[in-house]
């Protein structure tokens, strides 16, 4: 083999905390809590399922469009109409992706030229700063501060720049839960116009909201919707994260720059798993806007029981995770981080949660005792679990 390395963005990243975590958790035969994906008995619609396998006999086996079936582009431009109240034209405002996965990597590789700057809220999804760098461009990163996940408006102000190109929201958050209110995204849409620059909108949880909130995309603020994508996916809307159907939407030159990218990661997504995707999205409106509803009751079981525990529960307004302080579960003078605890916690008490530090690229910029919870799980499934931890930490006090 040649001596000659490899490209160093890629090569230089260790394996998840997510692999590694699911590993030792499959090896202890523990709860896993940790890995963000809804157990089988809360996955979307039968009705899906079938059209998916009827498409499969009935349709073309063959190339779909490289943005996208027809149907779904169209019933993606309803859905935006009908919940945000911005028009689409579904032949050059539509890009279906792998997952969002994919289409955040196109938006970046379309959108971006070598030695842009692209602003970035930590805790941060982590396949956005890899594939930023890979674009040549460079993160920026404002913190979100728990417990409430707030950003100094200050500090923001302070990350944009005359290179600035970018900005990506993600809201409903991931790890945090956190829902940017209109203010929040006041603030984002004045720095971004002020600036000249664009923003790429990570809204993949966007039907996750409990009730009492509200999702409001950043595209809808006045000025904003010119320069700004959605970016969406099926696995989060329908709880099918295996069928990675994603999508983005927007004005046209910047869904167009995504897609000359698109042609070239992935050029097509199944063509019978985004028929089934656009029947889902019309039809089975009741399965996604039932979601919040359900997460809130699971998450408030569930802050009780662990708050009965000792641990703190942060805030947070949507998604299906849940994020605590396990401080209090501590001796004095512990000096034990979230990593080591998610292990302890998996090989000793047979539970497997998430470090929060893993969502940061700096882990000195860290908080160091926290640890998120996924909660797309079934009743009895966070029944066990919350037994698990009764148990153990009973045990130790
Ligand atoms: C914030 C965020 N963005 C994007 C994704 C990727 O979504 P997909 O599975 O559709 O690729 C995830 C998945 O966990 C996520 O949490």
């Amino acid at each position: 083999m040649s001596s000659r390395g490899f490209n160093s963005t890629f090569g230089g990243l260790p394996t998840t905390i997510f692999e590694l975590m699911s590993q030792l958790a499959a090896r202890h035969g523990s709860i896993n809590l940790g890995q963000g994906f809804p157990d089988n008995e809360l996955e979307g619609p039968a009705s899906m399922k079938e059209a998916a396998y009827q498409s499969m006999l009935h349709d073309s086996n063959q190339y779909p469009p490289m943005v996208g079936v027809p149907e779904l582009r169209q019933a993606l431009a309803e859905h935006s109409e009908r919940y945000t109240g911005l028009p689409l034209d579904w032949q050059s405002q539509v890009l279906i992706t792998s997952g969002a996965t994919e289409a955040l990597a196109a938006a970046f590789l379309g959108l971006l030229e070598p030695g842009d700057e692209v602003v970035v809220f930590a805790p941060l999804y982590d396949s956005y700063i890899p594939i930023i760098r890979r674009a040549g461009a460079v993160p920026v990163v404002v913190q979100l501060r728990a417990p409430d996940w707030s950003f100094d408006a200050a500090e923001l102000a302070t990350a944009f720049n005359a290179k600035t190109k970018l900005i990506v929201v993600n809201t409903p958050h991931n790890p945090s839960g956190k829902v940017f209110s209109r203010a929040e995204l006041e603030t984002i849409a004045s720095l971004v116009q002020e600036h000249d620059a664009y923003a790429a909108l990570d809204e993949v949880y966007e039907h996750l909201v409990y009730p009492g909130y509200e999702h409001v995309s950043l595209r809808t603020l006045p000025g904003m919707a010119e320069r700004s994508i959605r970016i969406g996916s099926a696995g989060k809307t329908f709880s099918f994260t295996a069928w990675k159907v994603g999508w983005v939407t927007g004005p046209a030159p910047m869904v167009q720059a995504a897609a000359k990218a698109h042609q070239f990661l992935t050029f097509t997504v199944p063509a019978a798993l985004q028929r089934a995707v656009a029947r889902g999205l019309r039809e089975e409106r009741s399965f996604y806007e039932g979601l919040g509803p359900m997460f809130l009751k699971k998450r408030e079981w569930l802050a009780a029981k662990l708050t009965a525990i000792g641990f703190k529960v942060l805030p947070g307004q949507g998604t299906y995770f849940l994020t605590t302080d396990f401080s209090g579960l501590l001796p004095e003078n512990s000096t034990e981080e979230d990593v080591e605890f998610c292990s302890r916690l998996t090989t000793e008490g047979g539970i497997t949660l998430i470090p929060v530090s893993a969502f940061y690229e700096d882990r000195t910029t860290a908080p160091k005792r926290l640890v998120r919870f996924v909660i797309c799980k079934t009743d009895a499934k966070l029944q066990a679990a919350v037994e698990k931890l009764e148990a153990y930490f009973s045990k130790r006090s």
